[in-house]
């Protein structure tokens, strides 16, 4: 598991001088507390316009999203098909969510989102670029957007899911593996069976 650690990048936010522990009996994670700063679009690695003008549209709600054609990414990326009607469930209970239309084709090609409490705490899932647009920035251009707008709604303990081979992208985005030490860790149920 990786947290988002402000002190990793240096445009986004500055040190707090109070730390509020709000929740120290149940989260490791709340020893990162930083105050976030206004993060504008000269933050970004690429423009809405500039996208735009590429074809690419972003979109924050599910309105318009065709969520076969986002099974059919998740799929083209590895994930294991999920039932279409356990995703919609999902992404209506996600708080943030970020996906990016190629205008051409109206399909989704990119595709970000956040559960948690709407103020403490968020967790990253489904990231995910269709194989024909990775590498022309569409990960990070979603990525850069969904962090920045958990920061604006004061949500500091920010953690994802990383597969080894995709830690190289989320580093520079702000994540780092295990800070002093801290482990995420996962129910197993197997494990526990003798
Ligand atoms: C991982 C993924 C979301 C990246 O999206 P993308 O649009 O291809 O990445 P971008 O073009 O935005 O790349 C941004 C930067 O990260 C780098 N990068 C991209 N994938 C990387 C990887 N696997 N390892 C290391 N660096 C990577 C790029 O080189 C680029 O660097 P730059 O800013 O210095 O130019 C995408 O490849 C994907 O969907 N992969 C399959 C699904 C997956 O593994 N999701 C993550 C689940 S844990």
């Amino acid at each position: 598991m990786l947290l988002f650690n402000p002190i990793s990048i240096s445009f986004t936010l500055k040190p707090t001088a109070h730390h509020h522990n709000h929740h120290r009996n149940v989260a490791v994670f709340s020893q990162i507390q930083p105050i976030p700063i206004p993060i504008t679009a000269t933050n970004l690695s690429i423009s809405d316009e500039s996208l735009r003008s590429k074809g690419f549209n972003f979109h924050r709600t599910i309105t318009d999203l065709n969520l076969d054609h986002l099974n059919s990414v998740f799929v083209a990326v590895g994930f294991p098909r999920r039932d279409t009607e356990k995703i919609q469930i999902a992404l209506e209970n996600t708080d943030s969510l970020l996906w990016i239309e190629y205008e051409k084709t109206k399909r989704p090609v990119a595709f970000a989102r956040a559960t948690g409490d709407g103020v403490f705490n968020a967790i990253i899932w489904d990231v995910v670029v269709d194989p024909n647009f990775q590498g022309i920035g569409l990960g990070k251009a979603v990525m850069e957007r969904l962090v920045t707008e958990l920061l604006r709604k004061g949500i500091t303990n920010i953690a994802l899911y990383s597969e080894p081979r995709v830690l190289g992208f989320y580093r520079p985005l702000g994540f780092v593996a295990d800070p002093d030490g801290i482990r995420g860790m996962v129910y197993s149920r197997r494990k526990n069976k003798k």
